[in-house]
């Protein structure tokens, strides 16, 4: 199918629109009109299904704004840049990982400025207009602005919604009863400024993430306690030795392709869910990023990649390990305990130095604050203890006051300690989807056509209408049934449409075109038995079911029920 075809539907049938388009539109940014905003709100409604009901993780909504702070803690700040390049002679800025990975062929690059501009000289790329192009700089993505009157707090827009989570994490282990592993889902905006959106919905400078945040104790990362269920899913890796194989889950597993369940329990749970969007197997397949591909924070990610038809190879979903190091960061940043606790299976005897205060001298020389320094001496640790041992000094802060302490008011002792426990900070498993990515490549994947028309084959559960209604002709007593059928589908919150202009050959037409799955007609035969039609789009074939059934009906269509399912059980009744 020609390519430009898809983009004419999105625009003519209102699903998608350039922002600011009366405005001469700005590169980056898109508008989803009514039928566009309808499908990409039922997408994420399944991502709701897959990784918050199902997964049992509970969504959250943090702000698109941080202070300066977040981003520097999280690594952003420094490291959140892509590398650019621009033509010496018509200014043309390119992202430089991506024009060498075009220009060479490749499936993946290394996005170091060095390594990218010893590829430029060495194969003597050049810009479009055959001009010399500049050196290799990084360009920082992130939007900044000003918080409060005038401005004076920094801050940027998040570049991924993240963060939010990571900070939350005191408080979401206090709600998950400080169990692991959980998990945490945002659906929301993130901001880039990228160098060069010229790709539509793949690159944006504002999109949405539907972003999942697993918190795990590393010593239990090898087993997922619900690997079994998808152990046996085949999935198609591309690790990045560049060596393509299909295995199972588990063989993926075993022979170290992926490095533990965590991992490929969410590969495989991503792709069920890119499945059911309608995405085939054959166009799916899971890249491993190249070591200095992979993001500041990233110990290994794999891509889900679609092959689309327009831009080839594309990544619409991130699985990362992140392991400890947000929370870490944010740790040092805050000062706030990031860390859960793990409980021993049986008590652990353990020798300790601690320090222990010498009252006699404390207490005629400190009087009443004597007391309040044995305490706070005894909350010390040995690593205190230590340091006091090597220099037989310490200074405490009591109150107000700092006092000086030294081997007339304290001495060291080993002490025998029975250990229940010890804190560790949690490992992040973070699987990132880009809504706006998958949506695209659910159209793309979803345009066919029949006898010359097109045929847009939104699965029924993501389709924006689920369903049309038609008389079968412009008669009074057709149209009134017709009306009442559409009027009892939406109190029945079926979302229908209503036609009756042209003839019925082409108001199916007109509905197979954005993708509205089932078609429901009222002819002469309904005014003597109340029965109608209902035509599936995806093959025109059609049956007859009582008016009164409608409804439901479609709503089990919807929600699972195949139209095989509902030709047996119609001829069963029959
Ligand atoms: P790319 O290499 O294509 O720039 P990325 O590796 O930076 O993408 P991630 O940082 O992993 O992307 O972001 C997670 C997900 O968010 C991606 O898989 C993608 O679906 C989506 N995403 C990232 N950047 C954009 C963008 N500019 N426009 C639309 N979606 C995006
Ligand atoms: N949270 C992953 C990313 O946006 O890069």
């Amino acid at each position: 199918m020609p390519q430009d075809v898809l983009q004419e539907i999105l625009l003519r049938r209102g699903f998608l629109c350039p922002s600011y388009e009366v405005y001469g539109g700005v590169s980056g940014f898109y508008d989803y009109a009514p039928l566009g905003a309808m499908l990409k709100r039922n997408i994420e409604n399944l991502w709701r299904r897959y990784f918050v009901v199902e997964e049992g993780f509970f969504e959250v909504d943090t702000p698109t704004i941080a202070p300066e702070q977040v981003f520097v803690a999280s690594g952003h700040v420094e490291n959140f840049a892509d590398p650019v390049v621009s033509c010496r002679k018509c200014g043309t800025t390119y992202r430089a990982d991506h024009l060498v990975q075009e220009r060479l062929g490749l499936s993946s690059v290394s996005a170091e400025p060095e390594k990218l501009q010893e590829l430029i000289n060495e194969h003597g790329i050049k810009c479009n207009c055959g001009g010399e192009l500049g050196e290799v700089a990084r360009s920082s993505l992130m939007f900044s602005t000003g918080i409060g009157a005038g401005g004076r707090r920094r801050g940027y827009l998040r570049p991924e919604t993240a963060q939010g989570m990571f900070i939350l994490f005191p408080r979401l282990y206090a709600f998950y009863r400080k169990r692991l592993p959980f998990g945490v889902a945002q659906i929301g905006r993130a901001y880039r400024n990228e160098i060069s959106p010229r790709q539509g919905l793949l690159r944006l400078r504002e999109f949405t993430q539907a972003e999942a945040e697993i918190f795990v104790d590393p010593a239990e990362k090898a087993k997922h306690p619900r690997f079994a269920k998808y152990a046996g899913d085949r999935l198609r890796l591309l690790p990045r030795d560049g060596v393509e194989v299909v295995l199972s889950a588990s063989e993926a597993v075993r022979r170290g392709v992926l490095p533990h369940e965590f991992l490929a329990y969410y590969l495989a749970h991503t792709q069920r869910f890119l499945l059911e969007l309608g995405i085939p197997a054959e166009r799916l397949r899971f890249r491993q990023h190249l070591r200095d591909e992979m993001a500041h924070y990233a110990e290994d990610c794999w891509d889900a990649e679609v092959k689309t038809e327009r831009y080839g190879w594309v990544e619409v979903v991130g699985i990362a390990d992140r392991t400890d190091y947000d929370l870490r960061a944010h740790e040092r940043m805050s000062g706030a305990e990031m860390k859960a606790f793990r409980q021993f299976s049986e008590p652990v005897v353990r020798r300790e130095l601690r320090l222990v205060p010498e009252m006699q001298t404390l207490g005629p020389e400190f009087r009443a604050l004597a007391p309040k320094i044995a305490e706070k001496v005894r909350s010390l640790g040995e690593r205190a203890a230590r340091e006091f041992e090597r220099t037989g000094r310490l200074e405490v802060e009591v109150g107000d006051e700092r006092v000086v302490l030294t081997e007339r008011h304290l001495r060291v002792e080993e002490v025998e300690l029975r250990v229940t426990g010890e804190k560790f900070t949690p490992h992040v498993i973070e699987p990132s989807f880009g809504i706006d990515r998958i949506l695209y490549a659910v159209l793309e994947c979803a345009l066919s056509e029949r006898e010359g028309k097109r045929v847009l084959r939104l699965r029924p559960a993501i389709a924006p209408v689920k369903a049309a209604v038609f008389p079968l002709l412009a008669k009074e007593e057709l149209e009134k049934l017709a009306r009442s059928l559409f009027e009892e589908l939406r109190r029945q919150g079926v979302v229908a449409v209503y036609d009756a202009s042209d003839s019925i050959g082409r108001r199916y037409a007109r509905v197979d075109e954005i993708g509205v799955p089932f078609a429901v007609t009222v002819d002469f035969e309904s005014l003597e038995n109340g029965t109608v039609t209902l035509r599936l789009r995806d093959t025109a074939e059609q049956l007859r079911v009582a008016s009164r059934e409608v409804p439901e009906l479609i709503r089990s269509l919807c929600s699972g029920m195949s139209w095989q399912e509902l030709r047996e059980r119609l001829e069963a009744e029959s």
